[in-house]
């Protein structure tokens, strides 16, 4: 497996493009996730830096779930700074939900992979834990990024990205 930063960049690019396209994956753009940072580019740095890190341990795994899964994994869309905007008080626990409906909405062909992703990478907040490899990547690339954007200003870069999304 081809683990050199151009490779990565470049399947990340054909696994994300599909996803970045549906129109509503857009609409992360407009809400703060951390920080100064926004929802879009929080799961931009997750996807791409989950599909870096399996690729650097060379582990086997399907890339196109992981890349999709991450992308949607906080596709809850709405400002949860916002209590009026909030569905409910308890985001922390209830926004892979959110997620989850929002991805099976536009996404009907969602894997039960994704599925696993998106509603379980708040573990161990949420109590149920990741059942695949992919989705407990996702959730501790989740959780590394979200400290580094409680704490950067604006951490995440183009090349970051693979140039894609943000
Ligand atoms: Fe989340
Ligand atoms: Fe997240």
């Amino acid at each position: 497996m081809d683990s050199t930063p151009e490779a990565i960049r470049q399947r990340y690019e054909e696994l994300a493009a599909p996803t970045l396209a549906a129109p509503r994956v857009a609409l992360m753009a407009d809400y703060v996730q951390h920080g100064e940072t926004t929802t879009l580019e929080h799961v931009a740095a997750v996807s791409y830096l989950s599909l870096a890190l399996v690729r650097t341990l060379n582990l086997t795994c399907n890339e196109r779930a992981l890349v999709r899964g991450a992308l949607l994994h906080d596709y809850y869309l709405y400002d949860w700074h916002d209590h009026q905007a909030a569905p409910d008080a308890w985001h922390g626990f209830t926004h892979p939900h959110h997620a989850l409906r929002n991805a099976e909405q536009d996404f009907p062909d969602l894997t039960n992979l994704e599925r696993d992703i998106i509603a379980h990478h708040m573990f161990p907040l949420v109590p149920s834990p990741p059942r695949h490899m992919e989705a407990f990547v996702v959730s501790l690339v989740d959780k590394a990024c979200s400290t580094v954007e409680v704490f950067a200003k604006r951490p995440w870069s183009k090349k970051l990205h693979g140039g894609v999304a943000c």
